[in-house]
């Protein structure tokens, strides 16, 4: 179908005092090989040519990668595909005469700055107090394929540093916890020999930090693995808590 006609109730905050309230678009002409980012585009020309102040909505890559594209849509964080973050979502997962409702991600550590775009630097802060590694910087450094990594290893942590940092975990959650991100980004580090530098603390730094911005606790409820556009497993909270024990011991 190439002439989908739309009706939007989409988020509109001026900014972070103001209090927002949904606001009712119709859309006219959408492609199904549209994404769902391209659509949007319609629409704020549509809105650019009346005259109107067009949406705001967080975006980069648009290929599944840097994690900034966050919106609700239809009360899921990312939309209705499993695996697929907004940019990648195509308007054929729609149809003809469809109502989408649209809303950013809400979490009270992630404040809303304007209509669909929050501020996640809560984030780059937990990544801060510890998302790195100690190498040798010396001019000797040792080639990093003269470390020995069990395969097991290497694939579980190459699946954790899959997690593009979107926030939709958090936004998912309902206590707004971001272990699963924290898990992911503490796993991708405690699986390698090259993570073992900072292990002892990493894990401790990262969630103080995570709860001083206010995110919640996690009760093992698992909608964040159900919602997580890179299928992050809920194994690497698990790790992230062995972490913080083995961390409180030594
Ligand atoms: S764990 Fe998944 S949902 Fe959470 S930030 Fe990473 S990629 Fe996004
Ligand atoms: S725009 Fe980069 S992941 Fe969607």
């Amino acid at each position: 179908m190439d002439n989908m006609n739309l009706t939007l109730k989409i988020w509109r905050q001026k900014n972070a005092q103001d209090k927002g309230k949904m606001t009712d678009y119709n859309v006219t002409g959408i492609s199904e090989h549209m994404s769902f980012l391209e659509m949007m585009d319609v629409l704020n020309e549509q809105l650019i040519n009346s005259g109107d102040e067009p949406v705001a909505f967080d975006h980069d890559c648009r290929e599944g990668i840097c994690g900034s594209c966050s919106m609700f849509i239809n009360g899921e964080a990312h939309g209705p595909v499993k695996g697929t973050t907004t940019c990648q979502l195509h308007m054929r997962s729609f149809s003809d005469g469809d109502t989408i409702y649209i809303e950013p991600f809400r979490a009270k550590a992630f404040p809303v700055i304007k209509d669909l775009i929050v501020d996640r630097s809560a984030f780059d802060r937990i990544q801060h107090a510890g998302g790195y590694i100690s190498i040798n910087t010396s001019g000797n450094t040792q080639d990093a394929n003269a470390t020995p990594i069990p395969k097991e290893n290497a694939d579980l942590a190459m699946d954790a540093a899959m997690c593009i940092g979107c926030g939709a975990c958090v936004a998912t959650c309902k206590n707004s916890s971001a272990m699963l991100f924290v898990g992911a980004k503490v796993s991708q580090y405690a699986l390698l020999p090259q993570g073992q530098v900072e292990s002892k603390m990493r894990a401790q730094n990262m969630v103080a930090q995570m709860d001083a911005e206010g995110f919640g606790n996690c009760t093992n409820t698992g909608a964040c693995m159900v919602e997580c556009p890179k299928g992050i497993d809920l194994s690497n909270i698990a790790r992230l808590n062995r972490e913080l024990l083995s961390g409180s011991l030594t």
